[in-house]
């Protein structure tokens, strides 16, 4: 289980572009947040911030109490494991196994253990078939769904997932509610990147706003909601039907349907 702790964290990249002004933010173990915020707010930097792929150029990141500017990277990362945005820019193994063999191999697990993972993160995303095509063979969904096994894979207690609700068809959609479902199962604390507000409002208990380098909002779906639409973001369709409905407030489908039984006392 493992807290995630952000104290007056700022990041500049080497260009002089400061993506993070000040960010601070803790983030208990097992919860399902989302981030979201405009084009170049610094959701992605902070992301690989979380990640061990960048140390703050100020403030700290803490991990179950230990600054990530003090271990190895490839410690910060088991413990928190990334999706990338572009998964191009992530799958590099010649074949599915092995790309997603990878992570756990490089953890120091046994032979049969990555078998085992390797087997059950093809699995979960339905690429069992595909495990000795090479990635270049692959259709912009499998991609990405390489990328998301890669990561399962280590079995970390901390999960980044950057955009993964971006032109997702049904069954892609699908899948990745069955990984979210997986992941809370084993307590697993998830941080999803993301535009979707629908998404958010199914499948998140929080949702935190970057804006301009900070935190803009932080709280319950519902109740970043209703302080106003912020940094543009559209309402998802369930809050705004509940609103009409007379229900204010109601982020999540099963919710609403609930709230209108007979006899429901609202
Ligand atoms: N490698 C880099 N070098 C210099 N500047 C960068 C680099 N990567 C990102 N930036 C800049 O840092 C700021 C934050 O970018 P970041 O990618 O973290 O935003 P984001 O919220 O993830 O945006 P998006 O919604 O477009 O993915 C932007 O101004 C961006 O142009
Ligand atoms: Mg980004």
């Amino acid at each position: 289980m493992i807290e995630i702790r952000v104290e007056g964290a700022g990041f500049e990249y080497p260009d002089g572009t400061c993506a993070l002004k000040r960010v601070d933010l803790v983030i208990p173990p097992s919860s399902t947040v989302a981030l979201a915020g405009p084009n170049g707010a610094g959701k992605t930097t902070l992301a690989r911030l979380l990640n061990g792929l960048l140390v703050p150029t100020r403030g700290r990141v803490l991990l179950a109490g230990t600054d990530t500017a003090k271990v190895p990277a490839s410690r910060v990362a088991a413990q928190v494991g990334y999706v990338f945005q572009n998964p191009r820019r992530q799958v590099f193994a010649s074949t599915i196994a092995e790309e997603v063999a990878f992570g756990p191999r490089n953890l120091g697990r046994t032979e049969s253990e990555v078998d085992q993972a390797v087997r059950s993160a093809l699995e979960d995303l339905d690429l069992t078939l595909r495990a000795e095509a090479h990635p270049y063979e692959l259709s912009q969904s499998e991609l990405r769904r390489v990328a998301l096994a890669s990561v399962l894979s280590m079995q970390s207690p901390v999960l980044i997932l950057d955009e993964p609700t971006a032109s997702l068809d049904g069954a892609d959609h699908e899948r990745l509610l069955r990984v979210l479902a997986g992941l809370r199962r084993r307590k697993a604390t998830i941080l999803v990147i993301t535009h979707d507000m629908d998404f958010v409002a199914e499948e998140c208990e929080r949702m935190l706003i970057l804006r301009d380098g900070r935190v803009a909002a932080d709280g319950p779906p519902g109740e970043v909601f209703a302080a106003g639409p912020g940094a543009g973001l559209e309402p998802p369709s369930i809050w705004r039907m509940s609103r009409a409905l007379d229900r204010p407030g109601i982020c999540r489908g099963a919710d609403l349907l609930e709230s209108l039984r007979p006899g429901s006392g609202a």
